[in-house]
């Protein structure tokens, strides 16, 4: 049985002292709920939040990492130095980090190759254009993104692996994809998974949608049967609009 599993993706917002307070209000408002939780702030935050997420459940993330352990790659950061920071959750071609800096499949994959050799836990994320979907590429995209970004990964590894299927002309744009539209994408994808495994892997594996998630939407996708959490952009930057999307069953 899939347990429900939502994720908060802050990208570029929230400085460390932001960042922290907000953590701390929001580990308080999720006292007792047991719904499996993650937030993934920006590099430079992630101390602050560790800290003041301690003692909760919150599964702090990054929103990326470099594709080597160390070396002369200025600006960038190794999953080691996530490692020990404490952070052992990644998400991973995420399609801003696609589109703006031209990360392929092949390359993603060799993140999710090294996160896992690095025993990480990683969210990886696919997605089509409006472009791709209007001209009915939709299985095409998602085949090429799921089974590129998965070579290599065995099926013992899968349970290190959550799909975050992201519309990407529903990220940031409040136009969210239909409950229906969806589970039929997170159903390809699943039965994609049972193709390159097992069902058993595919029947386990964590697919979250991505994609204008709000309170006023999350029950009705959350209700699709297979849709199993959400990865939340701009609802996730306060307690007011992450609460109530976490406790979507409560
Ligand atoms: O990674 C989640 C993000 O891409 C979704 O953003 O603002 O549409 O919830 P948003």
């Amino acid at each position: 049985m899939r347990k429900p599993y939502i994720a908060g993706n802050w990208k570029m917002n929230m400085t460390p002292s932001a960042g922290a307070a907000f953590a701390k209000e929001l580990a308080k408002a999720l006292e007792g709920v047991d719904t499996k939780v993650m937030i993934a702030p920006p590099f430079v935050t992630i101390p602050a939040v560790l800290e003041a997420v301690k003692g909760s459940n919150i599964i702090v993330a990054a929103q990326n990492m470099n594709d080597h352990l160390s070396g002369a790659y200025t600006g960038e950061v190794s999953p080691a130095m996530l490692k020990d920071l404490g952070v052992t959750n990644v998400i991973l071609g995420h399609s801003e980090r696609r589109a703006i800096y031209g990360e392929t499949d092949e390359f993603i994959n060799k993140k999710v190759l090294l996160a896992l050799s690095e025993s990480m836990d990683i969210d990886l994320c696919v997605g089509e254009t409006l472009e791709e979907r209007e001209a009915g590429k939709l299985e095409e995209v998602l085949t090429r993104q799921v089974s590129v970004g998965l070579s290599g990964v065995s099926a013992e590894q899968m349970s290190h692996i959550t799909i975050a299927y992201e519309p990407v002309w529903a990220i940031g744009t409040g136009k969210t994809a239909t409950p229906e539209d969806a589970d039929d994408a997170h159903a390809f994808i699943r039965s994609l998974v049972e193709k390159l495994y097992t069902k058993g892997v595919a029947e386990e594996l964590i697919i979250q949608y991505g994609g204008s998630v709000k309170a006023s939407n999350v029950k009705s996708l959350m209700s699709k049967k297979h849709i199993d959490g959400a990865l939340v952009g701009g609802a996730s930057l306060s307690v007011e609009q992450f609460l109530p999307i976490v406790t979507f069953d409560k």
